[in-house]
């Protein structure tokens, strides 16, 4: 099957039933999707299909069909970083890192369908994803940050 990952085309082989994060781990090297839980329940594995945030590891290979998969590894361009990216370097929002990939990629869809969210609109939009270090504030102010700084367009 034809797969678009971060604007390439890739052929994989898969099961059509293989959940995509195995699929963008083990085939395609593409290890920033996190597996946390495989159950839908942390977040660690999200990433955008079609510019919408969902779980990787409840999602199987043939939802992708014709579809534009990114992950944390496009969100930065030619060398140039996404402005959450730098935001949340700026607001130091993780310590262990496990749950950011995720954290950034629910972001991404946020700021697509809402480009300037309130702070309450920020933590609905977060709450599936879990940091067990406990960097939420600063997550959440690297969200606003990163909204003030066109993290719609990037
Ligand atoms: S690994 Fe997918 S939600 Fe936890
Ligand atoms: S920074 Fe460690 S889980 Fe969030």
């Amino acid at each position: 099957m034809d797969l678009i990952v971060n604007g390439a085309h890739h052929q994989v082989e898969s099961s059509l039933d293989r959940p995509l994060l195995w699929v963008l781990r083990d085939e395609l090297d593409l290890t920033g999707a996190k597996y946390g839980c495989g159950e839908g329940q942390c977040g660690a594995c999200t990433i955008l299909l079609d510019g919408v945030a969902l779980r990787s590891c409840l999602t199987p290979l043939r939802a992708a069909q014709g579809k534009e998969i990114t992950t944390v590894e496009g969100l930065e361009k030619n060398g140039t970083l996404h402005p959450l990216q730098e935001a949340f370097i700026e607001h130091d929002a993780m310590q262990c890192g496990y749950c950011t990939a995720g954290m950034l990629m629910s972001s991404a869809g946020l700021l697509k369908r809402k480009p300037d969210p309130a702070v309450d609109e920020i933590k609905s939009a977060l709450q599936g994803n879990l940091c067990r270090c406990g960097t939420y504030p600063r997550i959440v102010e690297a969200v606003r940050m990163a909204a003030r700084n066109g993290g719609k367009h990037a």
